[in-house]
């Protein structure tokens, strides 16, 4: 039997239900939960920065000490308050092992305290100094073709290393015990976006532990035989130590396998979060502890497990420079991060105050748009509006990053932009520390999209994100407000639920979505959605099984389209009746029972078939999309399903935002962002007079006192 280096950790939370749910008896949702005391200790750090947190990391270990003193008055200038320092700082503070040298940062600490700045102090734990990877060379992480990554760039240490584990231990009790009650550390960054650049380890440790997680997953090898499908190619395992994980092999790796590998990384990267956590908790009982989560890009996480580990959900946003509507995909990215804090107060930890140096072509943001940028943050329950990085760096791998102070220095128009950002949000005080929850939910599951992407599936051209972005964009278009939800979580709460890419539904969310439907929900499912069940499975009795009788429509078959071709559709019902689409990369091949066809396919690869179906179910209602509409094509099936839910759409105009937001003293806010080129004029809804703003501009108002 394996014997790991480390305790597994429960894996029983993400687990499919063996078998399916009794009927009578579905599984209650799943509550969304986070640390002790979590709540308290955001609320104490707000407090404590008398506002929204605003900085950004700050590396003066590659500054000599003079230039520490115009840093803090710049700081000061900028209206910076919270500053995140030492994430790359190992090989500084322990340069030989067991030897710290603390000297450099009790100065620095103390001079950020004595001009007012608090810190959020990280551990270094995601660079080891090059004499742990001398003395351990098995510590680093091996890819799946077998090969150990180098040493010198960062981020590379396999997370199931006992050696590893070891030092991180050390160097994070050292900066517990010695900082801790440093007057200007205010919070606690550990390690730094885990699962970059590497996310998976593929060796002998990592791999022994991977059996013990599935050990404590399956208990037994005939459930994992069973759950993996193993009869399928003769993949039977009679011991636990015939279980590799998918390195390279001849052709595709058994899809469950290589689910559950995505998971366990997951967990075993979640892991190494948990243990300087609770090192640090030690020391730290009221500061708050979290990490960076890359929300918007990184899909290796589970992050609704790591959701309810951190004392406070983050962000580093890094936007889509060459995307036209740029500025949407950041906002489902904010509404992403805020839901999985349970829509308390978050932090942006990094973006970017113009272009960064690690893409092909950095472009650089255009006068404004770092203030609208961080305004849509804001305004979606950010209670911090931090920056990657503070100064720009004159060597290394990101000397063309920019940064709050440029190389072009105080006298350019960032520094200008970002000063006039700090005065704009210390302005905003009273706003923080309020939780932002919408009417509409949007399904997002990272195993789904984990089991949706494994290779050999209908068709390549239908991606997760992709197509709720586009479901997520016509809402944004029609100033609808959207949280993220779990589908096994409580939905009761909302008036409408999308659920435009839910490839893999476990049981449990199964039997969740159908009771909220069934308890008067209105539920819309797209393309290729119900499809498998936890285990990579196809339920028995279609392909659409899991939801089938809930939207009144059974999936024969998948007809996805050749690349570049589409299919004609037309609205012959509903609110959208006599509108036309084309309708790219995917048709169903429906066979309706008990639903209505609001849109046929006129052409295509199912000519005169149903592409939208509506259903009542219980006191509810289901609609089917069986293909992939663009944002301005949603709008038929979307003024159908707004009828339905009740939700009227308000008369703002298009691309300005309004974004609500109520200060813990009862006072009402709006962030207002013009994203066109020309002045715009609205009324946020309640609001006596109308407010005007200069193209491109944005601000944060405060509501008139009522008459
Ligand atoms: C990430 C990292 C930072 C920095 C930035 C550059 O977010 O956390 O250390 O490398 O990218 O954009």
């Amino acid at each position: 039997m394996a014997v790991s280096s480390f305790n597994p950790l429960d894996p029983s939370a993400t687990a499919a239900a063996p078998g399916s749910p009794s009927p009578d008896s579905p599984p209650a949702p799943r509550q969304r939960t986070c640390p002790d005391g979590a709540r308290e200790r955001v609320s104490a750090l707000i407090k404590r920065l008398g506002g929204v947190a605003y900085g950004a990391d700050y590396n003066p270990e590659q500054w000599p000490r003079e230039v520490w003193r115009e840093d803090v008055a710049l700081m000061r200038e900028a209206g910076v308050n919270l500053v995140s320092v030492g994430i790359f700082s190992w090989a500084r503070l322990e340069p030989s092992p067991g030897v710290f040298d603390f000297e450099w940062l009790d100065e620095l600490l103390d001079l950020l305290h004595e001009n007012g700045i608090s810190v959020d102090l990280a551990t270094p734990t995601v660079v080891p100094p090059a004499w742990f990877y001398r003395a351990n060379p098995q510590a680093r992480a091996v890819l799946a073709d077998g090969t150990p990554v180098s040493h010198g760039s960062r981020g590379i240490p396999c997370p199931s290393s006992p050696e590893y584990r070891e030092a991180t231990a050390r160097i994070t009790h050292a900066l517990g015990e010695r900082y801790s009650a440093h007057p200007a550390v205010a919070m606690w960054h550990v390690h730094n976006e885990y699962g970059a650049p590497i996310t998976e380890s593929f060796s002998d440790y990592a791999q022994a532990d991977f059996r013990s997680w599935l050990q404590a997953r399956y208990g037994t090898l005939e459930a994992l035989n069973t759950a993996w499908g193993t009869t399928f190619w003769g993949q039977i395992y009679g011991d636990w130590e015939e279980i590799i994980p998918p390195l390279v092999t001849g052709t595709e790796p058994n899809p469950a396998l290589q689910l559950d590998w995505k998971r366990f990384s997951s967990d075993a990267q979640l892991r190494c979060f948990i243990h300087e956590r609770d090192i640090l908790r030690e020391y730290s009982p009221n500061l708050p502890i979290t990490t960076n989560f890359m929300a918007h890009n990184c899909d290796t996480s589970d992050l609704w497990r790591w959701g309810r580990e951190v004392d406070v959900s983050t962000n580093d946003h890094y936007l889509l420079p060459e995307d036209p509507s740029r500025h949407i995909e950041l906002a489902m990215a904010a509404d992403l991060t805020r839901s999985l804090g349970d829509g308390g107060p978050w932090i942006l930890l990094e973006h970017s105050t113009s272009g960064v140096n690690w893409r092909p072509r950095n472009v650089a943001k255009t006068p404004g748009e770092m203030a609208r940028n961080s305004l849509s943050h804001f305004g979606r329950g950010a209670d911090g509006i931090m920056f990657f990085q503070w100064r720009a760096s004159c060597f290394g791998a990101e000397k063309f990053h920019s940064a709050m102070v440029p190389h072009a220095g105080r006298d350019s128009r960032v520094f200008r932009e970002v000063c006039a950002l700090g005065s704009a949000l210390s302005g905003a005080a009273d706003a923080a520390g309020s939780r932002v929850r919408n009417r509409v939910a949007i399904l997002w599951d990272y195993e789904s999209l984990w089991a949706q992407h494994l290779p050999w599936r209908p068709t390549v051209d239908l991606g997760f994100r992709e197509q709720i972005r586009a479901w997520y964009e016509r809402l944004w278009r029609d100033h609808v407000g959207v949280d993220f939800a779990h589908p096994e979580f409580d939905l009761s709460g909302y008036d409408l639920v999308l659920a435009p890419s839910s490839y893999l539904l476990t049981d449990a969310a199964a039997a969740n979505l159908r009771a909220y439907v069934e308890g008067g929900g209105k539920l819309v499912v797209g393309p290729f959605c119900g499809i498998v069940d936890g285990n990579d499975t196809v339920r028995p009795g279609g392909l659409n099984a899991a939801l089938a009788d809930v939207c009144g429509v059974s999936v024969e078959e998948f007809c996805p389209l050749p690349e570049g071709a589409d299919a004609g559709i037309s609205w012959t019902a509903g609110v959208g009746a006599g509108a036309a689409a084309r309708a790219p990369i995917w048709c169903d091949d429906l066979r309706v029972t008990t639903g209505e066809v609001l849109a046929e396919f006129m052409d295509g690869p199912v000519p005169g078939g149903a592409a939208v179906v509506r259903n009542s179910f219980g006191a509810g209602t289901a609609w089917h999309v069986g293909c992939v509409l663009a944002p301005a094509d949603l709008a038929p099936l979307m003024a159908d399903v707004y009828a339905e839910a009740g939700i009227v759409l308000p008369d703002y105009p298009e691309g300005v935002e309004v974004l609500p937001r109520l200060g813990q003293d009862g006072s009402e806010w709006a962030v207002l962002i013009n994203h066109t080129p020309k002045e715009a004029e609205v009324t946020p809804a309640g609001w006596p007079d109308p407010v005007r703003l200069a193209a491109g501009a944005s601000g944060i108002f405060r509501r008139p006192e009522r008459a």
